[in-house]
């Protein structure tokens, strides 16, 4: 018995720790794919045999060509949308037949439709939140065919701030089983009581019935280690009424607890086993993270007993090159980015991520806002969601908490960013943020409240009817640093957060020549065009440029540190993205916002935050020293664990500065001189760091560095290759801007490559790139055999280089 349970849950940890049953399995192969917005083909006699074959997930806009007349709008990421039409052509085994089958889709955007063997449905609007439907009564079973048809419509645009991606850009899953079975989302797992010594986890579970008379059973819920060693057990006996649904209440204890935090993100697994006459029908296993957590008015977010400065990030979903498609490892290379950054959350700005995001956040501990809308019944573009608020909202956001409640990463709910409600003529009446507010605060508390409830504000004087309303447990600021000092005395007795900060602007590598404590604002208004842009449009990589609304990364790192009342801030944004390319119009068609570009290459401040928030040893020196004999430079270090930095130019000692008071930076203003400029950051007289940047000659060769050398042969695992063009001593140029051509050999193939620039209208589905201020990157993807991967990068006039990677 022993050996079966152990063997169950070494099947049930072997699949990703998201709630679900341990029978889910991918449904990802195999489908068939047209852009068309005039036919209908969810008849099931249509013939698709040329249609195009693929494997999801699949975004169809990244593959398009960039037009600024695209009705996306280059704030949409200037990519096609349109129709798009998905079939899937499958068989059941007989002995399927006396179970239930359910099709799970993760996010189709949007305005979905879903066919099984002609019979709809159902639809789905909105393109970010994940839906089941049952397939059980229109199935076929042995060797007859099955066919389901899905219509993602996103041909209606404007309808994003920012680039959605189009199609089924999320994993879909086919979940088979017992009529007697634990609900969808049917688990609900929390922690009311820790201690070091104890734990108490209290479950409820929902098990629904859908054979055609009453049943008792027996649920059995197991809690495990991570080694898979079984903690905790209680049996519990039910009745499920024909077609009913009976929620079970659990209480389980723990003892000397792993609690689970954001260094050491430990995770327990809690696996509920349904018995029907003694027989095991179901298994259905949830993540647990035990964890004591609340906001204070004064001391912020306190973890485990202890203060926590929430030091987050907000995020789009795209993943760069790779548009929407969700991929896992693509993910976790944007995570592991952030964590080496000192960064510890991310908000979802601003829809329900992919569950994937959330197993991940779960596993490298951040502290997560999971974030509900954009807009409300009031819109921001002309087909957006709000056209489809007063029938969706209830069910969207109820679904959204279902799903991610288990998640110990979720700490924050946030159930809208800047949200048009929050103004409303009130001498008109217009109150009707305030009934909105209410409602939705009433919907998350009547599935969770164990968590804070928020909203996104840009609006933070006490007129904004959200804020009016009273039902949030937490005032979210987004900008307005100024102001996060006097938040107790303006809100007294409220709980704190800055939902979304800084809004700074850079392009990576390029630094204008304007001192460096010389702050430009851009635009003047968010609706104002740039009057004095480069006309590269590139924008300085020192940090001295943000947004009127934001502030410099240092201007709101300084509030973070010195306020002690305020939980947290999560900076616009980590990673650059697809869309909103401000402060510049076309040409750009991405943004300038991330402390990491578009192809995940670190910009300056990176090492401002790194240096802040870890206790790696940092110095990081910059600009570049490639100028022009008598140019001034300013010349910026990052640092820590060090007293003081002394600098040297070729040679010469320039002397010794420490960070005065209040400072996060040191800074020499130098004539330039060709050569080596060299940094040494010293504890006690001792040399901690030493860091140099050199003036480069003329490109002369590629040096190719993997992500990692060793990936999983399955299909979808990726190495992220980055091409560097040196000089013949090896020092990276600058500015270079070589066309590169990559060649690949064995089993893999470039998904797409990037090269960070926010202008370039290349293609990212191509080996081809230019290298931008030095730079490119490659998406190497396994191929699903395992064996070696040759990558080669040509350039006229370069020397060729070659990196192997190993699939297995
Ligand atoms: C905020 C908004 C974000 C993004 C950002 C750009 O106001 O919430 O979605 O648009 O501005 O600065």
């Amino acid at each position: 018995m022993l050996k079966i349970r152990l063997l169950l849950f070494l099947f049930c940890v072997s699949l990703q720790i998201n709630a679900q049953h341990a029978t889910r399995k991918s449904f990802n192969e195999g489908w068939k794919f047209k852009l068309d917005s005039i036919q209908t083909y969810s008849n099931t006699g249509y013939n698709d045999a040329s249609w195009r074959r693929l494997n999801l997930p699949h975004d169809w806009s990244i593959e398009g060509s960039f037009s600024k007349d695209h009705p996306a709008t280059p704030g949409g990421g200037a990519l096609p949308g349109g129709i798009g039409w998905y079939r899937k052509t499958f068989t059941l085994p007989l002995s399927d037949k006396n179970k239930l089958i359910f099709i799970d889709f993760d996010g189709v955007y949007c305005n979905s439709e879903v066919w099984i063997n002609g019979h709809s449905l159902g639809i789905r609007p909105n393109g970010y939140i994940s839906f089941r439907y049952e397939l059980t009564p229109y199935l076929k079973y042995g060797n007859e065919k099955n066919i389901i048809a899905v219509k993602a419509d996103n041909s209606k645009q404007p309808n994003s701030r920012w680039y959605s991606g189009s199609g089924i850009y999320r994993n879909v899953w086919l979940t088979v089983s017992d009529r007697l079975h634990v609900d969808q989302w049917g688990t609900f797992v929390t922690t009311p009581k820790v201690t070091n010594q104890s734990a108490t986890v209290h479950i409820t579970t929902k098990i629904k019935n859908q054979y055609k008379s009453e049943l008792p059973f027996i649920l059995k819920t197991t809690i495990y280690t991570r080694e898979g060693k079984e903690v905790a057990r209680k049996d519990a006996k039910g009745k499920a009424g024909k077609d009913g649904v009976v929620s079970i209440d659990q209480s389980l204890s723990v003892t000397n607890p792993h609690l689970w935090s954001t260094e050491e993100p430990y995770l327990y697994q809690t696996v509920s086993e349904v018995l029907l006459n003694g027989k095991t029908v179901d298994v259905y296993r949830t993540p647990l993270g035990i964890r004591d957590f609340h906001f204070d008015i004064n001391k912020g977010f306190v973890l485990n007993g202890k203060p926590l400065k929430i030091m987050g990030v907000c995020n789009h979903h795209d993943l760069g090159a790779l548009g929407a498609a969700i991929n896992t490892r693509a993910l976790e290379r944007q995570l592991e980015i952030l964590k080496a950054m000192g960064c510890n959350g991310i908000r979802t700005s601003h829809n329900p991520p992919a569950p994937e995001l959330l197993e991940l956040c779960d596993k490298m501990g951040f502290i997560v806002m999971d974030e509900a809308f954009d807009m409300w019944a009031k819109q921001k573009n002309p087909f957006d969601y709000h056209l489809t608020w007063s029938q969706w909202h209830r069910k969207d956001l109820e679904d959204m908490i279902l799903r991610d409640r288990n998640h110990p990463s979720v700490f924050i709910w946030s159930v809208g960013n800047e949200i048009q409600e929050q103004w409303g003529d009130i001498s008109k009446g217009d109150t009707t943020g305030r009934g909105i507010a209410r409602e939705l605060v009433a919907i998350v508390k009547s599935l969770d409240t164990t968590r804070a409830i928020t909203t996104a504000n840009n609006e933070t004087n006490p007129s904004n009817n959200l804020i009016q309303s009273g039902a949030f447990d937490m005032i979210g600021y987004n900008y307005n640093h100024q102001k996060w000092g006097n938040f107790p005395k303006d809100y007294p007795g409220k709980k704190f957060i800055v939902t979304e900060s800084t809004s700074a602007l850079q392009t990576r590598g390029h630094y204008d020549k304007v001192p460096f404590d010389t702050i430009r604002r851009w635009p003047e208004a968010w609706d104002k065009s740039l009057k004095d842009g480069n006309p590269d449009f590139t924008v300085s990589a020192y940090d001295h440029v943000s947004t009127p609304w934001g502030s410099t990364h240092e201007e709101s790192i300084k509030e973070l540190i010195k306020n002690e009342h305020v939980s947290g801030m999560y900076v616009w944004t980590g990673f650059d993205y697809l869309g909103e390319p401000t402060p510049y119009p076309w040409p750009a068609r991405s943004s300038y916002f991330g402390i990491i570009d578009l192809a995940g290459f670190p910009k300056d401040v990176y090492y401002l935050y790194q240096s802040q928030f870890t206790n790696k040893p940092v110095l990081h020196l910059y600009p570049h020293w490639n100028w022009k004999v008598g140019d001034t430079v300013d010349v910026v270090v990052y640092y820590n664990n060090a007293d003081e930095v002394e600098l040297f130019l070729n040679g010469r000692a320039l002397g010794t500065k420490r960070k005065e008071d209040n400072e996060l930076h040191i800074k020499w203003r130098l004539p330039f001189e060709p050569g080596t400029l060299k940094a040494i950051s010293k504890k006690d007289g001792k040399t901690v760091l030493t860091s140099a940047v050199k003036t480069a000659g003329q490109p002369a060769k590629i040096i190719l560095q993997a992500d990692r050398n060793k990936i999983k042969g399955d299909g979808k695992d990726l190495s992220f290759i980055t091409a560097t063009v040196v000089d013949r001593d090896g020092t990276l140029v600058p500015e270079a801007n070589n066309q590169l051509k990559f060649s690949v050999n064995g089993e893999g193939f470039i998904n797409a490559v990037d090269n960070g620039g926010p202008t370039s209208h290349e293609s990212f589905k191509s080996n081809i790139r230019k290298a931008f201020n030095g730079l490119a990157l490659v998406i190497l993807q396994s191929n699903g055999k395992k064996g070696k991967i040759k990558v080669t990068a040509h350039g006229d006039g370069l020397l060729e280089s070659t990196i192997e990677v190993d699939a297995n």
